[in-house]
């Protein structure tokens, strides 16, 4: 029975880390794969005019292990360097139906993960001196999980249930494409609550606009179109739309939401959903949309670790 185990750990371990010819891969930043953290700070980074980025960038190699910092490089930072990638595009920004999606395009972004929000605190201070040659802290949010293991939105709704697992979690996060394998694609976007307005909704209702009920999070059979799962059902995307989602609460005095993290292969997944939650295919919209809205929007590519370090080498460096 032991043994039984020790082989099926050995068998995800090779798909985790090979590709199809057997050499070994850049590994990809952990962050994307590992549980979401306790808490953790956003920060975004606008490039500074007239700076050459690369001293900062080279050091952030060594800073940003991945695991604790996670480092995305928006496409204005990947075009300043003379490079492109192939799959990094800009955020598409909508607008009608009564909503508006932005899009906040940023130079780089870090994830901070862990337990204690003050060595946290300390850590973004060191990396914002660190980086303070090229780039200027734009934006920090600091989020949390709620409610332990059930991982909820702050409506009560446990969040990431039909998240690929294992292998598929991978497949789904992690590109192969030679060159940049080991790399990921980030969509992130700053969702607001208006909790007055959730709350002032029957239970049924608030259930049939996320399309489960919160209080066992069975799916409904019975939720309109516009019920957020079936906007966002990935096996009914042709190709299915499957992301890897990492979301966590934020709140800021009265203020709160969701900070939206989807990690995928490339962003087509991620732009499909976004485009039927926003009507785009059938004028029905999402009726996450009836209390919530989002207030930024940016892509961010992931690069992949080599050695410990983040590898930067698609862009030269
Ligand atoms: C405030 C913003 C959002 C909230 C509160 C929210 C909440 C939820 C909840 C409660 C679920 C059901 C449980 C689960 O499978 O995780 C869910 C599912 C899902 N959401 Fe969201 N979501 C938000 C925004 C988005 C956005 C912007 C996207 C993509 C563009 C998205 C994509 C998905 C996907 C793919 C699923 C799984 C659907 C399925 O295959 O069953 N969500 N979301």
């Amino acid at each position: 029975m032991i043994t039984f185990d020790i082989n099926i750990n050995i068998n995800i371990n090779i798909n985790v880390n090979l590709p199809h010819n057997n050499q070994a891969m850049p590994d990809c930043q952990t962050a994307i794969l590992k549980p979401i953290p306790a808490l953790a700070r956003y920060t975004t980074y606008i490039q500074l005019p007239g700076t050459d980025p690369r001293a900062a960038l080279l050091a952030l190699c060594g800073a940003a292990d991945g695991e604790r910092t996670l480092a995305g490089i928006g496409q204005s930072l990947v075009s300043l360097l003379g490079h492109r990638i192939d799959e990094l595009h800009a955020f598409p920004q909508f607008s009608g139906r009564g909503i508006d999606v932005p899009s906040t395009p940023a130079a780089l972004l870090l994830w901070l993960s862990g337990d204690d929000r003050g060595e946290i605190v300390h850590r973004h201070r060191k990396l914002n001196e660190m980086l303070a040659g090229a780039f200027r802290c734009t934006q920090v949010i600091d989020a949390f999980t709620f409610d332990g293991h059930a991982r909820r939105d702050l409506t009560g709704y446990e969040d990431g249930t039909e998240n690929p697992e294992g292998p598929k979690a991978v497949a789904t996060a992690i590109s192969q494409r030679p060159g940049i394998a080991g790399s990921s694609f980030l969509a992130i976007q700053q969702w607001e609550h208006d909790m007055h307005r959730f709350d002032a909704m029957p239970s049924h209702e608030q259930d049939q606009c996320i399309g489960r009920r919160r209080t066992d999070n069975e799916e409904l059979d019975t939720a309109p179109a516009s019920a957020h799962v079936k906007r966002t059902a990935q096996e009914s995307f042709d190709p299915e739309a499957f992301v890897l989602r990492r979301s966590m609460p934020w709140a800021e005095g009265e203020r709160c939401g969701l900070v939206f993290t989807a990690f995928g292969a490339n962003l087509d997944a991620f732009e499909a959903l976004l485009k039927r939650m926003v009507g785009e295919e059938d004028g029905i919209t999402d009726a996450l949309f009836s209390f919530t809205r989002p207030l930024t929007g940016a892509y961010f590519w992931c690069p992949p670790v080599q050695g410990g370090k983040l590898d930067l080498s698609a862009l030269g460096l």
